[in-house]
């Protein structure tokens, strides 16, 4: 089976999307690692840790950055996801703790102990990926496949007109991950803003699971009404699933391939940029000799709602 480490920030669509994972036959999730974003590294970390009791996951947790790289950390987005990122719903807390070492140093550890078989999916800011480069870069050539959700290339951003979200909270390392060497499948905002999924599924969710789906349900209808106030759309985006999906099925969607850089300042800082080859020699060439990464810019959003279905 598929060795995956899901490094996360939970997050109400975080929650969903580990949920996905433990329901899916064709992978195996060897660990969580957390780090900042929806909420601060502390909460996302007891909200991981909550998360694999309610879902009776027996799997070591691994706290990963509290901020940015090289930036101050910016506010979390508690409008989004509640100040707990679980939609304000109070939790008791878990009865585990998260391992001693740091999520960074577990990567590295782990793709040395098993070359070639571990795939990361990362479903928050990248700084924990690149500490990882940045402890052991050779773990680039040992990575299976390292799947982002997160960035946007041919459609607008979330957090700005410019970005999305996890790219914008450390577009440093964003760049430093799509440039490793690993290969890289990004899947952000072209494809996650096709999939909209509404209440039905979650009240269906609570039907089948009475205890796990109403802990979705219940959690969602906060992220629910984010879209309902800011959108004016009925139901939600499941991004965080969205790259599970991608993950297992990656038949379902279309790649954009090149050497992909992130603007790491100014008002378009978390803007994904493409290179498109020009045919001549430029004497700044940021894109120069950087490996070829995917960029989901499609998908078939049938396929992967029937799936989230069929899953529970
Ligand atoms: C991403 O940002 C977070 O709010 C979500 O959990 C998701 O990972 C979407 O832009
Ligand atoms: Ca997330």
């Amino acid at each position: 089976n598929n060795k995956i480490i899901i490094d996360t920030d939970p997050g109400i669509d975080d929650a969903l999307a580990l949920a996905c994972a433990f329901n899916a036959p064709e992978i195996d999730v060897i660990a969580l690692t957390t780090i900042f974003g929806n909420a601060s590294v502390q909460q996302t970390t007891e909200n991981a840790l909550r998360i694999l009791e309610i879902f009776e996951q027996d799997i070591p947790v691994y706290s990963g950055a509290h901020r940015p790289l090289t930036m101050q950390a910016k506010e979390y987005p508690a409008f989004v996801h509640g100040e707990n990122g679980l939609g304000n719903i109070p939790q008791p807390k878990a009865k585990k703790q998260a391992e001693a070492i740091s999520a960074a140093q577990f990567i590295v550890n782990t793709t040395n102990q098993f070359p070639n078989e571990i795939t990361i999916i990362a479903l928050g800011p990248l700084t924990n990926l690149a500490l990882a480069l940045a402890l052991d870069a050779s773990i680039a050539q040992k990575i299976k496949r390292v799947i982002t959700m997160g960035g946007n290339l041919h459609v607008a951003g979330n957090v700005s007109a410019a970005a999305e979200a996890n790219v914008y909270c450390d577009p440093h390392a964003a760049d430093q991950v799509y440039t490793a060497g690993w290969p890289v499948s990004v899947v952000g905002l072209d494809v996650t803003h096709q999939i909209r999924v509404k209440n039905s599924f979650f009240e269906k969710l609570e039907q089948k699971l009475p205890e796990k789906g109403k802990f979705l349900n219940v959690i969602t209808q906060f992220y629910m009404n984010f879209y309902q106030d800011s959108y004016i759309m009925e139901g939600c985006h499941v991004h965080d699933s969205s790259a599970i999906a991608c993950a297992i099925h990656p038949e379902w969607f279309v790649m954009e391939s090149g050497q992909v850089r992130v603007i790491c300042e100014g008002e378009c800082m978390g803007k994904l940029m493409l290179h498109h080859d020009t045919g001549y020699t430029h004497r700044v060439n940021p894109w120069q000799n950087k490996p070829i990464i995917d960029v989901a810019v499609n998908v078939n959003v049938k396929a992967v709602k029937n799936w989230l279905e069929d899953l529970f």
